[in-house]
C-alpha cells in the first residue's frame, strides 16, 4: 500500500502554533464510538497539543472544542445534536472554535443538517484527519467555515503525532475500512474500503511503544483477521508478513510487550493459521472477541454475515479444542428486520451454549443508506426492547455463574492504577477483561502480579495480592 506524504499538511501545525504563541489556549475533546475512533482521537490530540493547546475536561474553559463522532447507532446522533446545541451558546459568548470530525461527517444528510442549524468552524471526515491543522489554520486566519470531507477510500496515513490516553496499554490500528457490507452496518460507507498498514510500520510503532514502557497492545481494525487480504488478492502484499496470523507472530516477538489483544475479527475469516498463532504465541490473549450478531441462520443470512448458527458454534468448539482455556466475548444485535420469536430463541440458545464472558448487546438501529434500512419486516421498538431485556436477563444470570468460577483462583494481572470509585484500592483486569479491585502498594502499578479472587459482584471482582 502506498503511503501518502503528509509533510505539507503537518507544516500547518507550526503555523497554528505560531498564532497561538503565548496565549495559553485550551481544548476539550469528546470521542464517541469504538476504539478505532479513540485511536483517531489520540492522533487529533497529538496534533492539537503540538499546536499549543492544552487539554481540559471543562468545556467552559475550552478555546477549541472537538467532537469525534460515530454513526454506528442512532443514539450517537442524538447525543451530537444535543452537544452542538449546548456549545452554540459558548461560541456566541466567547468565540470558542468548534470542530466536528469522524464517521458521522461522512454522511451527507448529517453535514447538511449541521450546516443548516448549528454553529461550527471546521468539519472534517475520516479520510482527512491529517488536514486538521490546515483546516483549523484556514478557519482562524480567514474567519470562515471549513468543510473538508473526501468520499474516496482514503490512503494509509503514517506519521501523525499521537498523544496516548494511557501509559501501559496502547492501541495500534493495523487496517482501515471494511469490505464486508453487513446489511445493518454503516461502517463500509463512512470508513471506505479495506486497506492494511505495512507490517514494518506496525512493528516499528509497537517496538517504540515497548521502549516507552507500554506492556499491552491492542491491534485494531474493522476486520483484523482479513489483514492484508485485499493486498494479497491484488498481488500487492509484502512477501513475509502477509496475513494476520503472521502479524500476530511478529508482534509476539517484540521484547517488552507482555500482552497482545485484537478487535474485531470476523468469524468467517477465522482461519486455522490464526487459531494456531493464538495458541502458539504466549503473549496473545486467549480471550477472543468473536461477534455473533445473531444466533439465527436466517437472520445471519439477511445480515450478510456469511456463516450459520452451526458454523459459529463449530468454530468456537474448534478453538476450545485447540486453545487451552480460550474464552469469548461477543456483540449481539436484537430486533433485526424479520427476526421472529424463534430466531431470537436461536440467539438465546447460542448464548446459553457458549457462555460468553462478556456480551455487548445492541438494539438494531436503522442506518440511512444501508440495505437493512430498506428491508420489510422492521421490528416494532417495543418488541426490540423486550427482547433486549430478555437477553440482558439471561446474560446477567449466566454472568453470576461465570464469575463464581473465578473465586479462589489466582491469576496474573497487570496493575493499572487506582480504582475510579475508591482511590484507596488498586485495579487490574483479568485476561477476560473483568475488573478486579484489591488493596496494595502504589509501587505495584504497571507491574504484573498474582491476585487471588475472593468474591464476585456482577460487574467486578474483589481480590487480594
Ligand atoms: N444497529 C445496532 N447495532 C449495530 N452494530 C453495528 N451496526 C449496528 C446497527 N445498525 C453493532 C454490531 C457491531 C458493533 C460494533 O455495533 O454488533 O459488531
Ligand atoms: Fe460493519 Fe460488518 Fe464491517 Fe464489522 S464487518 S465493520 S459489522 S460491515
Amino acid at each position: 500500500m502506498t503511503k501518502k506524504d503528509i509533510k505539507n499538511e503537518l507544516e500547518y501545525i507550526e503555523k497554528v502554533k505560531n498564532i497561538n504563541e503565548g496565549r495559553n489556549l485550551k481544548y476539550n475533546i469528546l470521542t464517541m464510538g469504538c476504539q478505532l475512533n479513540e485511536n483517531d482521537s489520540e492522533k487529533i490530540c497529538g496534533m492539537v497539543e503540538k499546536m499549543g493547546y492544552t487539554k481540559t475536561d471543562e468545556i467552559l474553559e475550552a478555546d477549541l472544542v472537538i467532537y469525534n463522532t460515530c454513526c454506528v447507532r442512532e443514539n450517537a446522533e442524538e447525543k451530537l445534536f444535543g452537544k452542538l446545541g449546548e456549545v452554540k451558546k459558548l461560541k456566541e459568548a466567547k468565540g470558542t472554535i468548534i470542530a466536528i470530525g469522524g464517521c458521522m461527517m461522512q454522511e451527507k444528510h448529517i453535514v447538511e443538517k449541521i450546516k443548516k442549524s448549528y454553529k461550527y468552524d471546521v468539519i472534517f471526515g475520516t479520510h482527512t484527519l491529517q488536514n486538521f491543522p490546515k483546516d483549523l489554520y484556514n478557519a482562524i486566519m480567514q474567519n470562515k467555515k471549513i468543510t473538508d470531507i473526501l468520499d474516496i477510500d482514503g490512503e494509509i496515513i503514517e506519521g501523525l503525532p499521537i498523544k496516548r490516553e494511557d501509559n501501559i496499554r496502547a492501541s495500534v490500528t493495523i487496517m482501515n475500512g471494511c469490505n464486508n457490507f453487513c446489511t445493518y452496518c454503516i461502517v463500509p460507507y463512512v470508513r471506505g474500503r479495506e486497506r492494511s498498514r505495512n507490517p514494518e510500520d506496525i512493528l516499528d510503532e509497537v517496538k517504540k511503544l515497548a521502549q516507552d514502557g507500554y506492556k499491552e497492545i491492542t491491534l485494531l481494525g474493522q476486520n483484523v483477521n482479513s489483514y492484508m487480504r485485499v493486498e494479497r488478492e491484488r498481488g500487492e502484499a509484502p512477501e513475509e508478513i502477509n496475513s494476520f496470523a503472521k502479524l500476530l507472530r511478529a508482534v509476539n516477538e517484540i521484547e517488552g510487550i507482555e500482552k497482545i489483544r485484537f478487535i474485531s475479527p470476523h468469524p468467517k475469516d477465522f482461519t486455522d493459521d490464526v487459531i494456531e498463532a493464538i495458541k502458539d504465541c504466549e503473549k496473545v490473549s486467549k480471550f477472543i472477541h468473536l461477534p455473533l450478531q445473531s444466533g439465527s441462520t436466517k437472520v445471519l443470512k439477511l445480515m450478510n454475515r456469511k456463516y450459520s448458527k452451526q458454523q459459529y458454534i463449530d468454530l468456537v468448539e474448534k478453538m476450545k479444542n485447540k486453545i487451552p482455556n480460550v474464552k469469548f466475548s461477543t456483540d449481539i444485535i436484537v430486533g433485526f428486520p424479520e427476526e421472529t420469536e424463534e430466531d431470537f430463541e436461536d440467539t438465546l440458545d447460542v448464548v446459553r451454549k457458549i457462555k460468553f464472558e462478556q456480551i455487548f448487546m445492541f438494539i438494531y438501529s436503522r442506518r440511512v443508506g444501508t440495505p437493512a434500512d430498506k428491508m420489510d419486516g422492521q421490528i416494532p421498538e417495543e418488541i426490540k426492547h423486550k427482547r433486549f431485556d430478555r437477553l440482558k436477563d439471561l446474560y446477567e444470570e449466566m454472568l453470576k455463574e461465570i464469575n463464581k468460577e473465578y473465586i479462589g483462583k489466582t491469576l496474573d494481572m497487570l496493575v493499572e492504577g487506582y480504582s475510579k470509585t475508591n482511590k484507596k484500592l488498586l485495579t487490574a483486569r483479568t485476561d477476560t477483561n473483568k475488573v478486579v479491585v484489591f488493596e496494595g502498594e502504589d509501587s505495584l502499578i504497571g507491574k504484573t502480579v498474582p491476585v487471588e479472587i475472593i468474591s464476585e459482584h456482577m460487574w467486578y471482582l474483589k481480590g487480594r495480592v
